[in-house]
């Protein structure tokens, strides 16, 4: 065997990552190892926020965390970039362990190679759209004319070409969320962080902006953890979802499997009203022992069966599936295509109510200090932090 071989690396990896805010957190995470339950540990005043979550996210996926509010998606997502230190586990960006950085190695790295973007992007009111699209770059001290050059491009992928010049009140909602998308995408940074980042958006604004961001995806390739507790937007983005809950990845894996093996009642639960014709897909439905007479309509495999009702409708002829090399490998007729419609996973419980952060103060305070890192003035870690505590 050549020793040349090429050791495969994930882009980002957790492993038995654990984040507990409280008293003597290490011990409550061996207490947690031993089997004791989080609600005992909620009883000694400890929050076991993250639980052991371990999980792989490859170059240019869009890998979703969902959950209901509470279960510790941000939390992850904050430990991913070393804002917060994890408990215990690692994290290992390119198969570089950011736990075991310097803390101005660490800010380095995120300074260079990981954006975040969160709900409601806070922008600098006197600054431009372009200024404030340039920033992250400014942080790391491009220079003005580059800085510039770079904003605009990236205002143009997120569709704000001619805005520049703008100032922020002068943009609704949604296009303010473009601008922090901008500023995210101008860095050059590959992988991409986003918390509940569409979630304040109208239904119609917030579908554009997923539009946008797929769209962007194909072009640009991104490696991007996208936090959300709307179902169908993850099952919309994600290549890989995990579903947390109360702290536990409950299930990590395709729009597909968890919607039709949910690895348990409360992954079911959610999966109710999530429209399955939109994320079944022809070959995931299809009769693979089967050919259609000539001149059937034929579509690719990774079709979403909400497109095969036309067809299907006018006439009784099935549908040819072809595979990537555009090879016939099944078809789906009507029946099959109710069918699979039809089938819906056990009748589940509702979930337990949702756990909130009502803690008496915002969920998102105190969280900079839980870092445990010494004051970074002009990083744009910090100046992220600063958006998250200007939404408070
Ligand atoms: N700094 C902190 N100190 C103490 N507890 C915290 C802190 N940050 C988060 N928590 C607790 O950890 C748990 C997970 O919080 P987290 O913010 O990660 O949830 P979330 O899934 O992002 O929720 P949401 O959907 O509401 O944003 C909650 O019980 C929260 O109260
Ligand atoms: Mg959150």
């Amino acid at each position: 065997m050549s020793s040349t071989r090429e050791v495969y690396v994930s882009r980002l990896q957790a492993e038995h990552l654990y984040k507990v805010f409280g008293r003597r957190p290490e011990a409550a995470v061996q207490r947690l190892e031993s089997g004791t339950d989080r609600d005992e540990l909620r009883a000694d005043g400890t929050t076991a926020a993250v639980i052991d979550a371990s999980f792989e996210v490859e170059a240019g996926q869009i890998f979703v965390v969902m959950g209901l509010s509470g279960s510790g998606k941000s939390t992850l997502l904050r430990m991913l970039n070393g804002l917060l230190e994890p408990t215990a586990g690692r994290v290992l960006f390119d198969g570089q362990d950011l736990t075991a950085l310097a803390p101005r190695d660490l800010r380095a790295v995120r300074s260079r190679k990981i954006s975040m973007v969160f709900q409601h992007f806070a922008l600098f009111p006197h600054r431009s759209v372009l200024e404030n699209a340039a920033y992250g770059l400014e942080v790391q001290g491009v220079p003005r004319a580059e800085r510039q050059e770079r904003a605009a491009e990236a205002l143009e992928l997120a569709g704000l070409k001619g805005w520049e010049t703008s100032w922020p009140d002068q943009l609704s909602g949604g296009m303010q969320q473009r601008v922090g998308l901008a500023r995210a995408l101008a860095t050059d940074a590959d992988l991409l962080l986003m918390d509940e980042s569409f979630s304040a958006l109208d239904p119609l604004i917030r579908r554009d902006m997923q539009d946008q961001l797929l769209d962007l995806q194909t072009r640009l390739k991104k490696t991007i953890v996208f936090i959300t507790h709307d179902l169908n937007e993850a099952m919309r983005l994600g290549d890989r979802i995990a579903v947390m809950r109360d702290g536990r990845i409950v299930q990590n894996g395709t729009a597909e499997d968890i919607l039709v093996r949910p690895a348990n009642d409360y992954v079911a639960s959610f999966i109710q009203d999530v429209d399955r014709s939109r994320v079944l897909t022809a070959g995931s439905i299809m009769n693979t022992g089967a050919v259609a007479p000539d001149g059937a309509v034929t579509v690719p495999a990774g079709t979403p069966v909400a497109e095969l009702f036309a067809p299907l409708a006018r006439s009784t002829d099935p549908v040819t599936v072809t595979d990537e090399q555009g090879e016939p490998a099944g078809v789906v007729t009507r029946d099959l295509l109710l069918a699979a419609l039809g089938e819906e996973p056990e009748v589940v419980p509702a979930p337990r109510a949702p756990e909130t952060a009502e803690t008496g103060k915002s969920p998102e305070a105190g969280k900079t200090a839980e870092a445990g890192e010494p004051a970074e003035a002009a990083t744009p870690a910090r100046a992220d932090e600063a958006e998250v505590s200007a939404r408070a």
